[in-house]
């Protein structure tokens, strides 16, 4: 019998462009003992690909359930969310209190199904470049909230989403050590770009980071103004486009002077 040389039976799959974030008109309304609570009515987001979009709103307008849809671990009751593989990093650090720092940052790795001495080798490369070398064995509760928040951040990263939903990632921290970690969260960004959607209350905070900021308002959580950061990185609070478009969210959330 001849050799033949067979067609696969199936092309392989072509690997799909990425979106991004893409929030539709999301609803979310959750049903509790004291009647229902609108969450999220006609929600918008966009976030292309390699795009950091800052959320900003009071608390309780719905900003940490955006971000549950669009990881996926809750479903909108309207509209549509669509969104490549994404992580949260939750609002709490959420770090195992009995696990080392380095075994913390590595959970991700372990999760997905790397033995613990691999993992510890390959979160110690990020370990290291967000200033954590030498605090490998260090349990969380003897680490400072700005290195807690590192850890936590390093940990999000390994997860090797393309989308990572940061949760107030800097509320719990001081000026400086937010400062800080602004730039590397920046410098990290562009040498690996992610797309990223950050919550946060701070208004400066979203303008100094973000391409484009967007101004939710509560009851029903909606956005209300989207703003575009076409500035530079590093930015300075005292730059004049960075006063003025704080001023701007601010205004759309009512609270300018
Ligand atoms: N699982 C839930 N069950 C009932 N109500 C919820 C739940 N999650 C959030 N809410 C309510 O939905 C609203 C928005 O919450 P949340 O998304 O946490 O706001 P934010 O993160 O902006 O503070 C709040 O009124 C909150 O009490
Ligand atoms: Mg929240």
């Amino acid at each position: 019998m001849p050799e033949t040389t067979e067609a696969p039976v199936m092309e392989p799959r072509p690997v799909s462009a990425p979106i991004g974030v893409l929030v539709e008109g999301a609803g979310r309304t959750f049903h509790g003992r004291d009647g229902a609570v609108e969450a999220l009515r006609g929600m918008e987001l966009r976030a292309r690909p390699g795009e950091l979009v800052a959320v900003v709103g009071a608390s309780g307008c719905g900003k940490s359930t955006l971000l549950e849809l669009i990881c996926g671990l809750q479903p909108p009751d309207s509209g549509s969310v669509r969104s490549d593989p994404a992580v949260l990093m939750p609002q709490r650090d959420l770090l195992l209190p009995w696990a080392s720092a380095l075994d913390n940052a590595a959970l991700a790795l372990r999760a997905r199904g790397l033995g613990r001495d691999e993992a510890r080798a390959q979160a110690q490369p990020l370990f290291t470049r967000f200033g954590l070398a030498g605090f490998e064995r260090a349990r969380p509760a003897a680490l400072s909230g700005g290195m807690r928040q590192r850890v936590a951040f390093v940990r999000t990263l390994l997860a090797g989403k393309p989308v990572l939903a940061l949760d107030e990632p800097f509320a719990a921290l001081d000026a400086l050590t937010r400062q800080e970690l602004h730039g590397w969260l920046i410098a990290t960004l562009a040498a690996e770009p992610r797309t990223v959607v950050l919550v946060t209350h701070d208004v400066e905070e979203a303008v100094l980071l973000a391409d484009r900021v967007v101004v939710m308002s509560p009851r029903p959580g909606r956005a209300v103004l989207t703003l575009e950061i076409p500035l530079p990185h590093p930015r300075k609070r005292t730059d004049a486009a960075v006063v003025e478009l704080r001023e701007r969210a601010l205004q759309a959330l009512g609270l300018a002077a």
